[in-house]
């Protein structure tokens, strides 16, 4: 398979284009950072290939083209890229970074994803990490969640679109509890950490199959359908 892994130069991303390289299949990756894409496609120089890439850049979308056009025809784009933090002070900068990146970044560069498979006639698939955290309002991270929701619900449209105009994309929405990556280095402490590598092999086969969605794993799984019956009085109570 070829695969685009975009923000794959740390934790998630990082793990699952190892995985990828090391199962044999071509992997091109894009991060903002290229010294640790440079590093992976030392050790894989013939199936990887780089490219130092920021989603917020509207000249990103000819760059996936440049890249797309070294490793041939893709297979598979995989979203990755991403940012977050606890928020307890709603500092607005803060959020508005998210936005740019979670809401306009991700927008920007699935509906590329999109037309490429499309203008080329390619039953393709594309992947995204959004969250569990899409899943309700969080106080401590009010634009991480709020962007989270956005990213299932685009994927969800553009599945119904995709079948409205029989092109055969197909999609996985990730929503990982939480990993154990820089994301999360923030010195607060986290429970049921998950290992990147673990879920890395969740994704691998996630995306392999074709999942429409992939919570990782199944104590959050269990998590989310009680969180889902929590009535909103008692949501806004809850200090989390
Ligand atoms: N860790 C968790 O607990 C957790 C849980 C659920 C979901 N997620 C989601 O998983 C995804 C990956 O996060 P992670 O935990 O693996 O954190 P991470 O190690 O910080 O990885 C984030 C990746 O996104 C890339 N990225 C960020 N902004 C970018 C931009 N503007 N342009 C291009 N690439 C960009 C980063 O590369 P550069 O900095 O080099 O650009 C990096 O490769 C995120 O979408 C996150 O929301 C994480």
């Amino acid at each position: 398979m070829n695969i685009l892994i975009i923000g794959a130069s740390s934790g998630i991303g990082r793990e699952v284009s190892l995985l990828f390289l090391r199962n044999g299949h071509r992997v091109a990756m894009c991060a903002r950072r290229i010294e640790p894409l440079e590093e992976i496609r030392r050790q894989f120089p013939y199936k990887s290939f780089v490219k130092q890439i920021d989603v917020n850049d509207c000249n990103s979308t000819s760059e996936f083209e440049n890249i797309s056009s070294e490793i041939g025809d893709l297979d598979c784009i995989f979203n990755v890229a991403g940012i977050g933090w606890q928020n307890r002070d709603l500092d607005s900068e803060k959020e508005l970074l998210t936005v740019e990146t979670n809401v306009e970044g991700f927008t920007r560069t699935i509906d590329w994803a999109f037309h490429y498979f499309a203008s080329l006639g390619i039953k393709g698939h594309i992947g995204v990490i959004s969250s569990i955290a899409g899943t309700k309002g969080l106080g401590p991270a009010p634009a991480y969640s709020a962007s989270k929701a956005y990213q299932n619900t685009y994927v969800q449209a553009l599945s119904q679109l995709s079948k409205i105009k029989g092109l055969g994309i197909t999609f996985t929405d990730v929503r990982p509890g939480f990993v154990d990556t820089p994301l999360l280095g923030d010195g607060n402490s986290y429970p049921m950490l998950l290992k990147p590598e673990k879920v890395a092999k969740h994704i691998y086969k996630a995306l392999l199959r074709r999942k429409r969605v992939c919570i990782i794993d199944w104590k959050y799984r269990v998590l989310v359908f009680f969180w889902r019956l929590i009535p909103n009085f008692l949501w806004y109570r809850l200090k989390i």
